[in-house]
């Protein structure tokens, strides 16, 4: 008897282990490279776990992982925009911002759907075991959460940049815009009324502007996905979790409702990609320091004027014996004339050149990735904003202390020079990035141990243990504007019959005091 109930207990500790492991299908749709990282992270970071992952991207891995299979490669479906944008078509994108991440990163990739790698996942997933849950991307397309309904699974999204006023209001987040700037504000902190006038009114014009650019998504989605699928704005109301990659310690304080997670940093994982031997060396000997410019995978330095190129590269020259290390992805397209301490590269594992005790500036277009592992490695910045989010990660390293603006249409010669020798000979800059630093490191779990945590909390406890009751509820509700006008009508109501029941009163007494004199005279 006692044998057996061991033998059961044994056989149970063994059922419920292999229950622990989850089936997990990760969509990532957009191919830019960047954002692939921390949604690549993740991914892997759970079949590490022991879950099953399987992954629909752009980006299929090269060394097999265990438990992790690329089960829809779209690697050659979209046109490629790795190093495929100037710094002019960035200008462009930042002037009509909703309306490029709704359509150019939004509504175009839902037509994905129907490519027929997708179809033939979609018309027969695998059933064996099913899916415990999906995770997507939640930029501009929201027609992937569908793809929740369709394999009876519920969706957690990713958001590779600050979460837009749309998710907070979906995800039943805080109100925040008293004190909390908006994605929409390029500030680093709100000071004065307007400040605050412009964060409600700017950030929902790009809601609004959002829901309208988005709304046909609904029709394609239906069509290669069922057309029995509820709206997408409903579907996203019906988001279990969002991991978003930003974190108090930098992004400033706000409220969050618990299915809300920030995992900034998470991309940022310590075992990086080894330097190249030349490169390594090259670094090695830098013992003046070492300055590292890049506009991140998307935006091309090559493609800046020939006058601003000249420019840079007098400048540079002029910091020797400091190097400087410049990402390039198509060094035929600079002008000659690059000074002998500058090298450039088409391709830097740039974790690595951050770690590296010789990197002293990081001249960054201030994307959130790069951003990040700047505040990481504590490396002080000199930022050159473009586009999307740039110019809030900006400003907030130069609210931080641990960098300069340098804006783009004054970039020359003069401000290079003014800007590196701040960087480069004020040590306030390099002691605010250190602590910036160790404050972002500050917390009880890093950041994919957090995101993992949750992942698998909601698969444990069901889709809507974190779901905050703010979600279903109409904005006066939410607001409680029914009950700001019950009370204040009840206030008013409560005055008026004061009053007349004061002047009733009075009158009353009026006619009394009139009255005694005569009933005096009878
Ligand atoms: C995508 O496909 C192209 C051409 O087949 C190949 O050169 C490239 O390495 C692939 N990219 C990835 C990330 O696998
Ligand atoms: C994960 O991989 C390990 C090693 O390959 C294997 O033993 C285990 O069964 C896998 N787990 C799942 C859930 O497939
Ligand atoms: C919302 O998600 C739950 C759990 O995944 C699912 O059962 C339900 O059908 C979804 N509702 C809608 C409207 O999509
Ligand atoms: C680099 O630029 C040159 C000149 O514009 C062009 O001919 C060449 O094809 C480009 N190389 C790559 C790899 O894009």
């Amino acid at each position: 008897m006692k044998r057996l109930e061991i033998v059961f207990l044994l056989l149970m500790a063994v059922l419920v282990c292999v229950n622990d492991a989850y089936r997990i299908l990760c969509v990532f749709p957009y191919n830019g490279k960047s954002h692939f990282r921390m949604s690549g992270v993740l991914c892997k970071g759970l079949a590490k776990k022991g879950h099953k992952v399987d992954m629909i991207s752009h980006f299929p891995t090269k060394i097999p992982i265990a438990n992790y299979s690329d089960i829809v490669d779209l690697n050659g479906t979209r046109k490629d925009v790795v190093n495929r944008f100037s710094v002019q078509y960035g200008r462009t994108l930042h002037a009509f911002i909703t309306y490029y991440i709704a359509t150019r990163f939004g509504g175009d990739l839902c037509h994905l759907l129907g490519h027929e790698r997708m179809q033939n996942f979609i018309k027969n997933p695998p059933k064996d075991p099913p899916y415990d849950l999906v995770i997507t991307e939640y930029f501009g397309a929201s027609c992937y959460l569908g793809l929740g309904a369709v394999l009876n699974a519920p969706v957690a999204i990713v958001l590779t940049s600050l979460e837009t006023s749309y998710v907070d209001s979906f995800m039943g987040n805080p109100f925040n815009f008293a004190f909390f700037p908006g994605t929409s504000l390029d500030n680093a902190v709100l000071n004065t009324f307007f400040d605050r006038v412009w964060n409600l009114v700017v950030n929902y014009k790009d809601a609004l502007l959002f829901y309208r650019y988005t709304s046909d998504q609904t029709n394609v989605m239906r069509k290669h996905l069922g057309w029995d699928l509820p709206d997408v704005r409903q579907l996203e109301r019906n988001v279990t979790l969002a991991l978003v990659s930003s974190h108090y310690s930098f992004h400033g304080i706000r409220s969050f409702a618990p299915a809300m997670i920030e995992v900034g940093g998470l991309h940022i994982q310590d075992k990086e990609i080894p330097l190249s031997r030349g490169l390594k060396n090259w670094l090695d000997e830098a013992d003046h320091g070492l300055v590292y410019f890049t506009m991140g995978s998307l935006l091309n330095i090559e493609s800046l004027p020939r006058d601003t190129l000249l420019g840079l590269y007098a400048s540079f020259g002029k910091i020797s014996p400091i190097r400087v290390l410049m990402r390039i992805a198509n060094a035929t397209k600079l002008p000659p004339g690059l000074p002998d301490n500058v090298v450039v590269s088409s391709w830097i594992p740039q974790i690595s050149v951050l770690k590296h005790k010789n990197t002293r500036v990081f001249i960054t277009h201030g994307g959130l990735m790069g951003t990040e592992e700047a505040v990481y490695y504590g490396i002080p910045t000199i930022g050159i904003p473009v586009c999307f989010d740039q110019m809030r990660n900006v400003n907030i390293m130069v609210h931080k202390k641990m960098g300069v603006l340098l804006r783009l249409e004054d970039l020359s010669e003069r401000s290079m020079d003014t800007a590196l020798h701040a960087i480069l000979h004020d040590p306030k800059y390099r002691e605010a990035a250190r602590k910036m630093s160790q404050l972002f490191r500050d917390r009880p779990m890093n950041s994919l141990d957090t995101a993992i945590y949750w992942t698998e909390y909601v698969i444990r406890n069901g889709p809507d243990s974190l779901k905050s009751p703010a979600v279903d509820m109409p904005w006066w509700k939410l607001h409680l504007i029914d009950v700001f006008v019950f009370l204040i009508a009840s206030f008013v109501l409560a005055l008026y019959f004061l009053f007349v029941a004061v002047k009733f009163t009075l009158k009353n007494l009026y006619t009394l005091k009139n009255k005694r004199p005569k009933e005096k005279s009878n």
